[in-house]
C-alpha cells in the first residue's frame, strides 16, 4: 500500500477562512491585470495631466482676459483693444479639457471591460475547479453575489482612483503650485490647511463608518440566500405549511438589514455636514483675502476672479471625495472577497507531472481504501476490490453504507486517506482529472438537470452531437417515445433543476446523456430507483445492454436487477463483508441472503395486493 504525503488537508469550509489581504495587496492583486495593456495606460495619464493643465488654464486666461479689459486708472485714455488671443486661448482649453478627457475614457475602456472579463473568467474557472467539499460548504446564491459584486468593484475602483482621485490630485499639486508662485502665502496655506482638514476629517469618519456598510452588506447577502434557498425548497415549504415560519426568517434577515442601513445613512449625514462646513468656511476665507488684496490694491479683479474659480473648481471634485473614498474602500472590500475565492486552494489537483489517462478495457482496482469526508467520521474502511475490464460489479447495501462514495472517489472529487484507486494500473492521481472524467459516465442517484431544453441536457453528454444522436439515445434510454409526445418535443424546457419532469423520466434523460458521453467506464448509482418495476424492468435490459462491453459499477437498491452480475460487493458501514455472485453469496446464507429473502417476500406482497404497479420507495 502506498502512502501519499498529500492526503487531504483539513478543508477550509468558507471564503472567509482565507487570510484577509490588506488593501494595498488587493490593489497588487489588480495592478498587472491593467499592465496588460502597458501603453494604454501611459498614454491616458499622459492625456489625464493634459486635461487638468487645461482645466487650470482656463481661469488663468479669464483672469488675463478680465485684466485688459479693466481700465487702469493712471491711463484713464488708454483704449481696450480685443484681446483676441487670450479669446482664443480660452476656447482651446475649454476643448482640450473635454477632449482629453474623453480620449483618457476611450483608451482606457479596454483596459478596464478586459480586467473584468478576466478576472471574471477566471474566478469561474476556479469554482469548478475547487473539491465538491468546499461547494457542499458553500450556499450558490451568496457566493454568487460575492462574484458579481467583486466584478462590479475591480470597474468601480479603476474608475474611481484613476479618473477621480488622481486627477484630484493633479489638479491640486497645480491649483497650489500657481498660488505659491503669484500670490501672498496666505492663499495656499488657507487651501492647504482646508484640504488636509477636508480629507482627514472624511477618511476619518468614513472608516468609523464602513463596518455599518460592511455589516449592512453581509445581512443583505444573508437575506437573499435565505430567501433563496426557501424559494428552492418551494415545495418542502408546501408540505410542510410552513410560509409564515419562511417569511419569519426572512423577515429576522431585513430587520437586523433594516437597522443597519439606518445607521449608516444617519452618519452618513453627519460625515456630508462636516465636510460642508469645512469647505464654506475655506471659501469665505479665500474670498476675504482675496476682497482685501483688491481693495489694498495688491490684487486686481482678475486675480479675485482666478482665486473664486479656483476654490469653485477645486470644491466639485472634493466634493465627491467623500462618496469616492467610500466607494473605493467598499470596492476594496468587495474585491477582497472575489479575490479570496481565488485564494481558496484546490483540494484536488493535478499532479505537476500529470499524465493523460489511457484506457485498454478498463480494469478498475480499489486498493484497500480509506476515506472520511471529515476527519472526525470514517465512512470508508478497507475497500479492496477490482472490476475485471468489460464486466459488471454490482455494489449492495444499506442506504449509508457509503456505496455512493465509491463513485465520488472513482470520480476523484475527493483524495482517499489512505490506498488508491487504479484504472487500468494508473492510479488517479497520477492523471489528468479532464481525461479520467472523460473516462467514466455516471447515471447518479439524484438527477439535477439545466434549467434548458430536454435537446440541451441530453446533448450535455457530448456538445456538439447532431440531433441523430442525440434522438439515438434517447431511444436507448427509452424515453423518445415520451419526448415526442410532449407538445414541445425535444424544445421542451425542463425547468429549474429538472423539476418539471418526474424522478424516473429525470433519470432517463441522464442515462441519454451518459449513452451520448459513451465512456470506457459505467457507473449507475441507483439508476433506476426512481422508476417502477415495470419501467425498470424495460430499461434493464437496455441497461444490461450497454454494459456489455463496458467496465461497469452498477449500485443496486433493488437486489433483482443485478443477479446477474459476475461480481457482487457487498457493503456494510463502510466495509466490504461480503462478496461474490449471486448464487454464491445466496448460498454462503449471510447478509446478502437476508436482503434478498426480505425483498423477495416485499416483492410478492406487493404482487398480491396491487399487481400493476407495485412501486419501490426511492431510496438514498
Ligand atoms: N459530503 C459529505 N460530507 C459528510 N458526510 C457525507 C457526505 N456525503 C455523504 N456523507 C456520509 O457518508 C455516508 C455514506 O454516504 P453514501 O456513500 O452517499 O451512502 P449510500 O450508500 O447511501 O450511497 C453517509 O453516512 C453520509 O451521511
Ligand atoms: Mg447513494
Amino acid at each position: 500500500m502506498r502512502r501519499y504525503p498529500n492526503s487531504p488537508p483539513e478543508p477550509s469550509n468558507n471564503a472567509s477562512s482565507a487570510p484577509q489581504r490588506s488593501d494595498t495587496a488587493t490593489l497588487k492583486t489588480l495592478f498587472p491585470y491593467l499592465w496588460v495593456y502597458k501603453w494604454r495606460v501611459l498614454l491616458a495619464l499622459g492625456c489625464l495631466v493634459g486635461a487638468k493643465l487645461a482645466n487650470v488654464g482656463v481661469p488663468v486666461v479669464m483672469k488675463r482676459l478680465i485684466d485688459s479689459l479693466t481700465i487702469s486708472p493712471t491711463h484713464p485714455q488708454a483704449l481696450l483693444v480685443l484681446p483676441l488671443g487670450a479669446l482664443v486661448a480660452y476656447g482651446v482649453l475649454r476643448v482640450s479639457t473635454t477632449f482629453f478627457t474623453e480620449l483618457r475614457e476611450f483608451l482606457f475602456a479596454r483596459v478596464t471591460q478586459r480586467a473584468v472579463r478576466t478576472i471574471a473568467l477566471q474566478v469561474f474557472r476556479h469554482l469548478h475547479a475547487l473539491s465538491l467539499r468546499f461547494h457542499l460548504n458553500r450556499q450558490t446564491g451568496g457566493m454568487t453575489r460575492d462574484i458579481e459584486r467583486g466584478t462590479r468593484a475591480v470597474g468601480s475602483l479603476i474608475s474611481y482612483t484613476l479618473f477621480n482621485i488622481l486627477p484630484t490630485l493633479v489638479e491640486i499639486t497645480l491649483v497650489l503650485g500657481y498660488l505659491v508662485t503669484h500670490y501672498d502665502i496666505w492663499f495656499s496655506v488657507i487651501t492647504f490647511v482646508a484640504l488636509v482638514t477636508y480629507i482627514s476629517f472624511t477618511i476619518f469618519i468614513t472608516d468609523w463608518r464602513t463596518h455599518f456598510r460592511r455589516t449592512m452588506n453581509e445581512l443583505d447577502s444573508k437575506a437573499n440566500t435565505k430567501a433563496i434557498d426557501s424559494l428552492i425548497n418551494y415545495e418542502t415549504v408546501k408540505y410542510f405549511g410552513n410560509e409564515d415560519y419562511e417569511a419569519k426568517r426572512y423577515d429576522e434577515g431585513l430587520q437586523r438589514y433594516e437597522s443597519a442601513a439606518v445607521k449608516s445613512q444617519t452618519s452618513l449625514s453627519l460625515l456630508n455636514t462636516g465636510q460642508s462646513l469645512i469647505i464654506a468656511t475655506a471659501v469665505t476665507l479665500i474670498l476675504w483675502r482675496a476682497t482685501q488684496g483688491v481693495i489694498d490694491g495688491k490684487m486686481t479683479l482678475g486675480d479675485l476672479v482666478l482665486v473664486n474659480a479656483f476654490m469653485i473648481q477645486l470644491y466639485i471634485p472634493l466634493n465627491f471625495l467623500g462618496v469616492i473614498y467610500r466607494e473605493i474602500k467598499q470596492s476594496l472590500a468587495d474585491m477582497e472577497k472575489l479575490f479570496a475565492l481565488l485564494d481558496q486552494n484546490r483540494e484536488v489537483a493535478d499532479a505537476p507531472d500529470a499524465q493523460p489517462l489511457l484506457t485498454h478495457g478498463a480494469q478498475v482496482r480499489f486498493n484497500h481504501v480509506d476515506f472520511s469526508y471529515e476527519s472526525k467520521r470514517q465512512i470508508l474502511f478497507d475497500v479492496d476490490f477490482t472490476i475485471a475490464p468489460g464486466t459488471t460489479t454490482a455494489v449492495v447495501g444499506h442506504s449509508g453504507s457509503g456505496k455512493s462514495t465509491l463513485s465520488r472517489l472513482l470520480f476523484r472529487f475527493y483524495e482517499v486517506n489512505a490506498g488508491g484507486i487504479t484504472i487500468d494500473g494508473q492510479d488517479l492521481r497520477s492523471v489528468t482529472q479532464d481525461t479520467l472524467r472523460h473516462a467514466i459516465g455516471i447515471v447518479p442517484q439524484d438527477t439535477v438537470l439545466f434549467n434548458d431544453t430536454i435537446e440541451y441536457n441530453i446533448a450535455y453528454g457530448q456538445p456538439g452531437a447532431t440531433k441523430e444522436q442525440i434522438v439515438a439515445a434517447a431511444r436507448a434510454a427509452s424515453i423518445h417515445d415520451f419526448i415526442d409526445s410532449l407538445p414541445d418535443g425535444y424544445a421542451t424546457m425542463v425547468g429549474e433543476r429538472g423539476l418539471k419532469l418526474s424522478g424516473g423520466e429525470k433519470q432517463r434523460v441522464a442515462i441519454a446523456r451518459t449513452l451520448l458521453k459513451n465512456p470506457a467506464i459505467l457507473i449507475f448509482d441507483e439508476a433506476t430507483s426512481a422508476l417502477d418495476s415495470k419501467a425498470e424492468q424495460a430499461i434493464q435490459a437496455q441497461l444490461k445492454e450497454i454494459a456489455k462491453s463496458r467496465t461497469t459499477m452498477v449500485i443496486a437498491h433493488r437486489l433483482s436487477t443485478v443477479a446477474d452480475a459476475q461480481q457482487i460487493l457487498v457493503l456494510d458501514h463502510g466495509r466490504i463483508v461480503e462478496r461474490g455472485t449471486h448464487q454464491s453469496l445466496l448460498a454462503a446464507d449471510g447478509l446478502y441472503a437476508q436482503m434478498w429473502q426480505r425483498q423477495q417476500a416485499k416483492a410478492d406482497e406487493e404482487l398480491v395486493s396491487s399487481p400493476d404497479d407495485a412501486v419501490d420507495a426511492v431510496s438514498n
